[in-house]
């Protein structure tokens, strides 16, 4: 992996980060004590298990085990290859890279990731060209222009126009077979159905480049000048595009929602970039989908733990929909969730253009949660005659039951009861009766690792080691003086656990370097043993030296005293009423003090 970049530059670019600064752009920390701590952005939780300790460099989350140093964290966080986190640091710091001619055999193996984004990249600079070209990009820019766009926001947003004609992009780059193959799978051509050949995905439209938080462009999105369908059209899923992880304009707007503590969630592209020109910059929108609980816990990591997420739609019909669909996710993903309707026949666009921003404000600041919202859209729609009544209740119980949180359920089943007038137990007894029914939308139980992030393997923990082992490559790692006793003794060889005899073993080899842990991570692409090195570092524990030698002792004995094993065993089944286990080490125990 270090192919590309020397070990010593490897080590520059690490020194010179502040990893706190790196994760602080993503997740609001706390200090506490030496380390700093906030919610993990890899899996849904409510109290911070997610810490960072400055001194070390290291980050380590206790609830879903993920961690490594500023590297490790970027490659999870962003989707990014080891070079790219290395180089994306490098940058952040000045640190010039040595940049050479690649050798063939090195551009292929340099990843398809960065090669696709580099295409994008192209291509996004080819369209933004053609939209500037006073010939090409007239009616484009002419569209924009009717439409209210300043010039600004388009340069702000980098948008283009892909010009008429089927292989525009195709010629742009010339592309011979191989480059061809890598535009479609970067979505940007589309094999012809009839004979060989290849056409381009945007003909003739406004070009929206949609990019990750790292400002990188990883899809495209292109609507029509006209009335024509599809009104847009969109890059398909690749390997660095996944609609349900992307927000439009995340990139613009972390900062923006980390100060309010709040975001706006819009529908479409114009509704984003209608926000930005009324100097609203704390929104993003959906491309596409309904939100996420993967964009709920992005979304999480900018406004903070007490943030607020207002979505804002354009009909009652559709924000009843998205309020139905989201309780579960909102409620997976500890975010205050808003919903905020405009009036009829307006999206964020067309209202910001004719009301302006500050009734905009007005508008999102009167957002309702979402049971309220779905409770006042309820009785508005059934009206309180009994039917009407029977409706909302109806309506509003699967909404309630989703709740994971029984205090609030109980709150609103009691206002539900004040509002309408209705004997609260029985809305109570039919809430009760639908909770834990896995209502649509309310997922039970609540997933422990993130979806998609590590696979479907279990979080590894400590835990999950022999204890002894475990104990003692912890005090390797905090307690260095200890190593000489270490290697003499060959107390690595009495290991059973693969993992932690090469954590063990890497330690070893970098003693005396200060630097040696975060090579040590490095130096291993194995995300197992990064994370169990992060969680030995900074579980905090005072060593001396004493205590050091008995533990190895103690150690040494159980490894060497299979007798002790079998006698731990034999409590162990005892203690489970695992009874013919129990027999059996019994027995086998019988035999050895026979022999001896
Ligand atoms: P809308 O149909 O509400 O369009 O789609 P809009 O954003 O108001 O666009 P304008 O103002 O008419 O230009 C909302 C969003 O849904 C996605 C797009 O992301 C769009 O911005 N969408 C819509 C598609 O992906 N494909 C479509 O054909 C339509
Ligand atoms: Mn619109």
């Amino acid at each position: 992996m270090a192919d590309f970049i020397p070990e010593e530059k490897i080590s520059e670019i690490r020194n010179a980060a502040d990893i706190v600064e790196i994760i602080s752009e993503a997740v609001v920390l706390k200090k506490t004590g030496r380390n700093l701590v906030g919610l993990c952005p890899f899996h849904a939780e409510k109290t911070p298990s997610f810490s960072v300790n400055p001194e070390k460099q290291i980050f380590y989350c206790f609830g879903c085990a993920t961690g490594g140093n500023v590297f490790s964290f970027l490659m999870k966080q962003q989707g990014m290859t080891f070079p790219e986190a290395v180089k994306a640091v490098a940058q952040r710091c000045g640190i010039e890279l040595p940049s050479r001619e690649m050798s063939p055999l090195e551009r292929r193996r340099l990843s398809e990731r960065e090669v696709l984004l580099g295409l994008n990249r192209k291509t996004m600079a080819f369209y933004s060209g053609v939209l500037k070209d006073p010939a090409a990009g007239r009616t484009a820019r002419a569209y924009l222009e009717k439409r209210g766009f300043a010039p600004a926001i388009v340069d702000r947003f980098e948008l283009g126009y892909a010009p008429e004609g089927w292989d525009a992009l195709i010629r742009h780059f010339r592309a011979d077979r191989e480059r061809l193959q890598l535009m479609e799978k970067a979505g940007l051509v589309i094999p012809r159905k009839t004979g060989s050949g290849y056409y381009d995905r945007f003909r003739d439209r406004i070009i929206f480049p949609i990019r990750n938080a790292a400002h990188q462009v990883i899809a495209f999105g292109g609507r029509v000048l006209d009335d024509g369908l599809p009104k847009y059209l969109n890059s398909p899923e690749t390997s660095i595009y996944t609609k349900r992880r992307s927000l439009y304009g995340i990139d613009q707007a972390r900062e923006h929602c980390r100060k309010n503590e709040t975001v706006l969630v819009v529908e479409g592209y114009f509704d984003l970039l209608a926000l930005h020109q009324h100097g609203i910059q704390n929104a993003v929108a959906t491309l596409g989908t309904a939100l996420t609980p993967e964009h709920v816990r992005i979304l999480r990591g900018c406004i903070g733990e007490n943030g607020t997420v207002v979505l804002v739609y354009d009909s009652d019909a559709a924000g009843i929909q998205a309020a139905q669909r989201s309780i579960g996710v909102f409620d997976q993903g500890y975010a205050d969730a808003r919903i905020c309707v405009l009036p009829p026949g307006h999206d964020p666009d067309s209202f910001l253009f004719e009301f302006g921003a500050a009734a905009f404000e007005q508008a999102a600041a009167k957002a309702q949660g979402i049971i309220p919202f779905l409770m006042a859209a309820a009785v508005a729609r059934h009206g309180l005659s009994v039917d009407g009544k029977v409706q909302i209740v109806s309506e509003l119980t699967d909404a309630i039951a989703a709740l994971q949180d029984p205090m609030a359920r109980s709150l609103y089943v009691k206002s539900l009861a004040e509002r309408i007038q209705v004997d609260e137990s029985a809305i109570l007894e039919r809430v009760r009766s639908r909770v834990g029914a896995k209502p649509a939308g309310g997922a039970h139980p609540r997933p422990r690792a993130p979806a998609g992030a590590g696979g479907s393997r279990p979080p590894l923990s400590a835990q999950q080691f022999d204890r002894f082992e475990t104990r003692v490559v912890m005090m390797m790692l905090q307690y260095p003086q200890i190593l000489p006793e270490i290697r003499q003794r060959r107390l690595l060889d009495l290991f059973e656990n693969e993992a932690l005899r090469s954590v063990g073993k890497m330690t070893l080899r970098w003693e005396g370097d200060p630097d040696g842990l975060n090579r040590a991570i490095d130096s291993t692409a194995d995300a197992d043993i990064q994370k169990l090195v992060a969680s030995l570092v900074l579980e905090d524990t005072p060593w001396d030296h004493r205590g050091c030698l008995k533990l190895l002792d103690q150690f040494e004995n159980s490894r060497k005293n299979k007798d002790h094993t079998i006698l731990e065993k034999i409590k162990a089944a005892e203690k489970r009423g695992d009874h013919e286990q129990w027999l059996k080490l019994l027995q086998q125990k019988q035999a050895q003090i026979e022999k001896s």
